[in-house]
Parts: C-alpha cells; structure tokens; sequence
C-alpha cells in the first residue's frame, strides 16, 4: 500500500526542515520497505501572496485526501507588525485545525541526556521530566462566537465556548494515554473562576469512574503553569483547554532546553497533522541553520501514531539521539562548538538511518 502525505511547508524555516525531515522519511521507507506519495501545497503567507487564502480549498482537498500531513511553519512578521491586515497566515492554521478536526494536540516534553545542561531550569529538576501535554485544539476562545468590537471600536470581546461533547472526547482520550503510560491524568482549568472550566470538571468526573486505576487530580491552571518549572516530573499525562494548552505547552518546552527540538501531532476526525512546535523563524530563513530536529521528530510521531510503525519511529528517535551525542547540531544547541547546517544535520541523520 502507498500511504499518501501531504507536505505543507509553510513559511519562513518551513520548506528548510520540511526537506530534511523528508529526507529522513524516505530513508526509513526504504529501509522497511514502505512506499510513500508526497504532495506539496500552499499554506500560511506563501498561500496569502500565491492566491490570496492562507488555507486554500485546494490544499484542504489535498490534506483530506492524505494519510497524513507533514506541517513545516506558519507566519511573517509582515502581518505581525500589522495589526489591521484582513488576511492573516495564523488564520489558515486555524482553518485547517477545524476543517480538518483536529481536536487533539499531542505535545510531548521530555529531555534529551546530551542536552540537558541547556535547560534553564535546574539538571535535578528537568532530569528525567516526561510528560505528554493534550491540548484541545478545535474550541475554545480560540473559535467561540461572538468575537469582534462594538461600532464605536473601543470595546472588544473573545467568547470561551465549549460543549459536554467536546470535552468528553479531548479527555477520554487524556484517560486513554495515560493508560498507556505512568497512569497519572490531570486536567487543568480554571474552574474557579470560568462556567467553561466547571462545565469540563463536571464532564471529566463523570467519565473517571470508568477507569478507575488512572489516578486523576485537578488543577488550576496557575498553579499548573509554576508546578511545570518548579516539579515537572509529578506529570504524566496533562488534558486542558486551547489556550492554557498553548501557554503551557511553550512554558514547558523551556524543559528540554530548545525549542527547536519539540515535534508535535495534531490528531483529527479526517486526517492527523505533524509539525514542530516552534514557528517560522524567519530570521533564519534561507540560511540553512534552523534545527530540523522537531520536524525530524514530528516525522517520527507520524511513523508511530498515524501509520502505527513504531520501529520505524524508534529509529528516527534514534538517529537524532546519537547525533546529539556526536556533536551534529545546528547553531541553537552548539553552544560554542562547531554548528552544523540544516541539510547537513538532516544527511547526517539519513545516513545513520541508512546504515542502521
Ligand atoms: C501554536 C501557535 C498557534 C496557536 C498560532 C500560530 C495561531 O502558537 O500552534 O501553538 O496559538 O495555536
Ligand atoms: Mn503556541
């Protein structure tokens, strides 16, 4: 079978580490004997100056008609020093989250031994830290209406919405990944203040009993965003909301050190997308010195939760352990040794595959 990939390499870094972390595909398909179709579309500011539409109808087609979808970046800081832009590059990334229905974000943090000393938080607090973060992706006040300003332009409002459904299926997954791992589950919300935190509370008491040797807590989401520096190894699996999901997840990625080295899966009701966690870092672009290794890792996520080869996945996981451990690192993590450029980090890694 030919298991079909969209490749959405967005902008900025996006088409530098997409490249590589395709590369790197292939050189796992080969070795297991799989066959892989890529296909290129347009998303973010590309699509915007191309055709006008961050999140193209032909692109949605596309990614509807993939097995999976590898994401590179989004976002120009054109739109960003521009606050009255109509068209804005985050806005194809929403479209395709909920055109897609992509209402689990999966946001591993974890450590990486030869790295560890780059976390700013101490080696005896982030040593062995290993927990998934769950971010709901497709409500929320990221989504709920209405939002907008009053006439006169001198008030604005956001709407935090969510429904008993919604919340079941982001937490009974959260129940479900914990099952497979240490057996924690805490579901963050601000219960104490938001009717849309009470109402998830309500939800996810309601499920616990069913599985009665996940061992559940509560928390707020304050307190939730000093427990991640302060003892972030008590988690294991972490379940909330959009937002607080994605502040935390970019306090917590401070844990590993860089950011350029955190994969994410966005798992949906049609297709699941991969992408890194950081963004376009457009500085960086076109200079063949971004990390690739979140893409790289975001590939390896694909491999085991899109098409369940977990060798396959283990492999890549591998390949960019051990060329951590030997040095072959891009600029963000040389800390002062030779630094490695992009496509050289990602041959590097394609050859260890290959000779694996
Ligand atoms: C992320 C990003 C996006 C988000 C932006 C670019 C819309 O920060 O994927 O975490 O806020 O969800
Ligand atoms: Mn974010």
């Amino acid at each position: 079978m030919t298991y079909k990939i969209a490749v959405l390499s967005g902008d900025g870094i996006g088409p530098e580490i997409v490249k590589q972390a395709r590369i790197v595909i292939e050189a796992v398909a080969k070795k297991f004997g799989h066959d892989f179709e890529f296909t290129e579309a347009l998303v973010g500011a590309v699509a915007i100056e191309e055709v006008g539409d961050p999140y193209p109808a032909e692109t949605h087609q596309l990614c509807m008609n993939s097995d999976a979808v590898l994401f590179g970046a989004i976002g120009h800081p054109r739109f960003d020093n521009d606050p009255s832009a109509k068209v804005r590059p985050e806005q194809g990334l929403l479209a395709m989250r909920k055109q897609l229905g992509l209402y689990a974000n999966l946001r591993p943090v974890n450590t990486f031994k030869s790295l560890i000393h780059k976390s700013p938080l101490k080696t005896e607090l982030v040593d062995g830290a290993d927990f998934m973060c769950i971010r709901e992706l497709t409500g929320g006040i990221y989504f709920g209406r209405p939002q907008g300003r009053t006439e006169d332009g001198k008030t604005a409002y956001d709407t935090c919405v969510y429904t008993a459904d919604e919340i079941e299926r982001i937490v009974r997954l959260g129940f479900e990944y914990a099952g497979k791992r240490r057996k924690k589950l805490t579901i963050v919300d601000k219960a104490n203040v938001l009717a849309s935190s009470r109402l998830w509370r309500e939800v996810a008491q309601k499920i616990e009993p069913e599985f009665p040797d996940i061992e559940v807590e509560y928390m707020f989401v304050d307190n939730a965003a000093m427990q991640i520096i302060t003892w972030p190894k008590r988690f294991d699996v972490m379940v909330t909301e959009n937002m607080f999901g994605d502040i935390l997840t970019d306090e917590a990625s401070v844990i590993s050190g860089s950011m350029g080295m955190l994969p994410s899966a966005s798992i949906g009701i049609h297709t699941s997308v991969f992408e890194p966690i950081h963004g376009s870092y457009p500085q960086a672009a076109g200079k063949n010195i971004a990390n690739p290794c979140a893409t790289v890792l975001s590939a390896a996520m694909m491999f085991e939760y899109a098409f369940g080869m977990m060798d396959e996945g283990a492999l890549i996981r591998k390949a960019v352990d051990e060329s951590l451990e030997a040095g072959i690192v891009t600029e963000d993590i040389a800390d002062g040794n030779k630094a490695y450029s992009t496509s050289e980090v990602g041959e590097w890694l394609t050859d260890f595959i290959q000779n694996a």
